[in-house]
């Protein structure tokens, strides 16, 4: 077993540059929620790391709540199918959801979960996604607040697994090719 930092390929974001995107656009959406009540959503598990920080800079009161989503077993590709693992535990009828994602790779699971918080009665549905991968984008979502548009690799950190792991790295990377062949387990 190697120490995470090893293990890095590459470093596409770091935690400085993440963080203040992240707190740029937490003091756009307390502009734009004043007076609103709004509820934060995150998409668990990858997006619980991103969510802390989010709310963290927020500068109005907000609600948060959790959903665990997954589309991806433990490989690289998507399944195609939205697991809800977990629901929420708020009734979100005639509330404004912010909905924070730490990454829309094909769009599947948000495009999934805008229109099943919309069937709840959500008075508004919003996104704000830490990461964008435009190549890979199969199902548009209209994203609110942008973080980083990334190129078509797979990357981990900050709440991003590789089979469940490397959540905790605190920046964005590459994973040297060797973790993929297993050869590090
Ligand atoms: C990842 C990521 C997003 C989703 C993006 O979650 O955290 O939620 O995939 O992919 P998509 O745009 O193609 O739907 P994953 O299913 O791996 O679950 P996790 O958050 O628990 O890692
Ligand atoms: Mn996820
Ligand atoms: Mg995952």
């Amino acid at each position: 077993i190697k120490d995470v930092q090893d293990t890095i390929e590459e470093e596409l974001i770091s935690h400085d540059d993440l963080e203040e995107k992240i707190v740029q656009m937490a003091h756009r959406a307390s502009e734009d929620y004043k007076g609103k009540n709004p509820l934060l959503v995150a998409v668990l598990k990858g997006a619980a790391n991103v969510m802390t920080t989010f709310s963290q800079a927020m500068t109005i009161p907000v609600e948060i709540d959790y959903m665990s989503l997954s589309s991806y077993g433990s490989g690289t590709q998507s399944t195609g199918k939205v697991l809800v693992r977990h629901d929420l535990s708020t009734d979100i009828a005639g509330r404004h959801v912010l909905i924070v994602e730490d990454i829309i790779d094909s769009g599947f699971t948000l495009d999934w979960l805008v229109k099943e918080f919309k069937r709840r009665g959500a008075a508004s549905v919003e996104i704000f996604a830490m990461l964008e991968k435009p190549a890979r984008l199969k199902f548009p979502v209209d994203v609110k607040y942008k973080g980083f548009q990334i190129p078509d690799k797979f990357v981990v950190g900050y709440g991003l697994d590789y089979d469940e792991k490397y959540r905790n790295l605190d920046s964005i990377a590459v994973l040297k090719p060797a973790v993929y062949k297993g050869e590090y387990a």
